[in-house]
């Protein structure tokens, strides 16, 4: 068993619908069953950098289960291991992550439980391979982490999502339009996948199958024979058509991962007007998927995550990432986590399921 006596707790990359509810899992985990001290760093990495803390008590994370984002804010930007500094009107980057680990002497932290996706993870192993004792928690909405069944915010955005293709249903028969909704998920499409079997999609395209729109088109068609002259698309921010390219709507510079999808929908949307005669609409749903109360499924994965984390941290299972695996709380190594994409499986039961609904994976 290591000496633990304060943990750190830094939440990093994008918010997401659990967040809250991790914090409050770990202070009240680490202070009703350990009588450990607790402090949180403000901005992720950026705080740590800056030796920006606030204490975490049951006061301060009283309240916040149900609550979105995260009291201790986040940045999707800092990096220690690479921080960007203009010298001679250059950008030059930088290895600062020593100050992060001086920081951590200074507070007198034992143990740092880092809660992100891929990139705040890469950070999270690489401060283990410097010798900190860190443990990982798995957040993204996007679901694309391995080594976990389910990331925390996932599912709460496939709820979002859902009820959004619920309320296009509407428009969609009253004006016999086409709706293409566009989902997050950036490389992988779980999210469109779950929400379009969850919301009745009739074709959902993917990043993992790069789709044809002619045979998006026909499915359509083929509806409009059979009396239904309206159709629901769900299609994937990453999603590409199998001679084109993903979608980039912007880039962010100073970001990790500087990429920003978004916009497949307008073209999907305007080339089934072309080619099936119906109007169609393109309804890009972006960060409503990530915003608001955590689902009751992510509030009870987060409590079991934070749970987790301060458990493995007094087992000394440090450098690990906590994790689902059926319905059972584990761990691995975050070095088996990172740099790999969970993506779906084309040939895989999801996407069975859904081509044997007669929906169209655009194939
Ligand atoms: O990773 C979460 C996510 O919401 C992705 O689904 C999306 O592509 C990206 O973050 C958007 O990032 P930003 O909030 O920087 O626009």
């Amino acid at each position: 068993m290591a000496e633990i006596k304060k943990i750190g707790v830094l939440t990093g990359g994008g918010d997401c619908p659990g967040l809250n509810a991790v914090i409050r899992a770990i202070t009240r985990t680490a202070i009703l069953e350990h009588g450990l001290e607790v402090v949180g760093f403000v901005n992720g990495y950026d705080g740590l950098y800056r030796g920006n803390t606030i204490k975490l008590d049951l006061d301060s994370i009283s309240g916040i289960l149900h609550k979105g984002g995260t009291i201790l804010y986040s940045s999707n930007k800092t990096n220690l291991f690479r921080m960007p500094f203009t010298e001679n009107g250059e950008t030059v980057y930088k290895d600062l992550s020593d100050v992060g680990v001086e920081n951590l002497k200074k507070e007198g932290i034992d143990v740092l439980i880092i809660i992100g996706g891929d990139g705040t993870l890469t950070s999270a192993r690489d401060f283990h391979r410097k010798g900190v004792k860190v443990i990982g928690v798995p957040k993204t909405i996007d679901n694309d982490l391995t080594c976990t069944d389910v990331t925390f915010g996932f599912d709460t955005a496939v709820t979002v999502a859902t009820e959004a293709l619920d309320r296009l249903h509407t428009t969609a028969e009253s004006h016999h339009r086409v709706m293409c909704l566009e989902v997050m998920g950036r490389y992988v499409g779980w999210i469109a996948i779950q929400a379009g079997l969850a919301g009745g999609a009739d074709a959902i395209l993917i990043p993992e199958i790069p789709f044809d729109i002619n045979k998006v088109a026909e499915k359509i068609k083929e509806r409009r024979e059979a009396g239904k002259d309206f159709s629901i698309v769900v299609v994937a921010e990453g999603a590409k058509p199998v001679s084109g390219e993903m979608v980039v709507k912007s880039v962010v510079e100073d970001s990790p991962d500087p990429i920003r999808l978004g916009g497949i929908a307008e073209q999907v949307s305007a080339d089934l007007e072309k080619l099936v005669g119906l109007e169609s609409r393109a309804v890009i749903l972006g960060h409503l998927q990530r915003g608001g109360s955590p689902t009751a499924y992510d509030r009870v994965i987060s409590t079991r995550y934070g749970n987790a984390a301060v458990e493995l941290a007094m087992e000394g299972k440090f450098g690990h990432m906590v994790t689902l695996k059926g319905n059972n709380i584990s761990s691995v190594p975050l070095e088996e986590v990172i740099g790999k994409l969970k993506q779906v499986d084309p040939e895989g039961e999801l996407v069975k399921t859904a081509r044997a609904l007669g929906i169209s994976l655009g194939d």
